[in-house]
């Protein structure tokens, strides 16, 4: 099978690299495809593909809403571009990641597919856009709504479980925001479900995170303790934590439809967490 995979450096399609090593791969970077510009895109595009995952992004929800127009940009018109780029071949399978911060913060229990979907942020706007433009657009997709993303190396700075680690390793106390409830989510673990879905040529729109559910406070409170760390991590006083984009007290979901397929490879996160840490420490 032969993959193209943009935003290829990114935490998500370092760990697509590796899982997918035994293909044929083309690992796009934001220097080799940057894919506001249509040319190289279609230049990118000019060979055949078997599947295309579409990691490329602007990932920061506060920098996107402070800035709307890159942001669209990059996660609306990009992902058309590659869209357009792909109308005159055989059309190989587009995947694209999403996010469970789409479907808003309208509901406490944990989101499903069947939920109606309200972006909370400019952010979660622009990938609800790009997610709508592939399904109108490409009958051969796949999108998969995923949740906090983690993993990748200890130098990346989108590394949010080594980031947490530097924040507390020389402090008795840090803070940890309560008011936010998600899925933390092994990057590895996306990748790997994503093989399975691949392998059983799955189509459609599917919720893809690790199981169970925590607030950022219970996150980053795991996180210290599976390093060891001597540092407690309280809740933050209101306010603390004020940011640009509004922030959605509930985005967990829970993987019904791969519940329903019979197809849920996705780990417990406390136990997936504990196994990454392991790897950095
Ligand atoms: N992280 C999460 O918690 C999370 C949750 C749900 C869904 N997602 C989605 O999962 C996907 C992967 O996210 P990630 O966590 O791996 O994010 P990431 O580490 O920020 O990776 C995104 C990649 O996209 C690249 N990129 C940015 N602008 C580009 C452009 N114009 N053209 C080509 N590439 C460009 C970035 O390159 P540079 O670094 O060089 O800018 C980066 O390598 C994204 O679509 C994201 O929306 C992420």
């Amino acid at each position: 099978m032969k993959i193209g995979i943009t935003g290829s450096q990114g935490i998500l399609g370092e760990a697509l690299l590796q899982e997918f090593e035994d293909m044929e791969l083309i690992p796009w970077t934001r220097q080799t495809l940057d894919i506001t510009n249509p040319e190289q895109v279609n230049n990118a595009l000019s060979q055949q593909l078997d599947v295309i995952i579409h990691c490329a992004a602007l990932t920061n929800v506060n920098f996107c809403q402070e800035n709307p127009e890159e942001a669209h940009k990059v996660n609306v018109v990009g992902t058309q571009h590659l869209i357009e780029g792909l109308t005159e071949k055989k059309k190989p399978l587009f995947v694209y990641i999403s996010s469970t911060g789409n479907y808003g913060a309208w509901k406490t229990d944990p989101y499903t597919e069947e939920d109606h979907l309200v972006a909370p942020t400019v952010y979660h706007d622009s990938k609800l856009t790009g997610e709508k433009l592939v399904a109108d657009q490409l009958e051969n997709h796949l999108i998969l709504r995923t949740g906090w993303l983690y993993g990748g190396r200890i130098e990346q700075k989108k590394n949010f479980v080594y980031q947490r680690y530097l924040d507390a390793k020389d402090k008795d106390e840090i803070y940890g925001d309560a008011s936010q409830i998600g899925n933390p989510t092994f990057v590895g673990n996306v990748a790997k479900q994503l093989r399975v879905l691949l392998e059983k040529k799955i189509r459609g729109t599917i919720n893809c995170v690790d199981t169970g559910r925590a607030t950022r406070l219970e996150y980053v409170q795991e996180i210290i303790r599976q390093f060891d760390l001597n540092c407690q991590v309280i809740e933050a006083p209101e306010g603390h934590f004020a940011r640009p984009a509004p922030v959605s007290p509930n985005e967990s979901a829970i993987n019904q439809k791969l519940n329903e397929l019979g197809l849920n490879k996705m780990r417990n996160w406390k136990e997936a967490l504990q196994d990454y840490i392991l790897t950095v420490k």
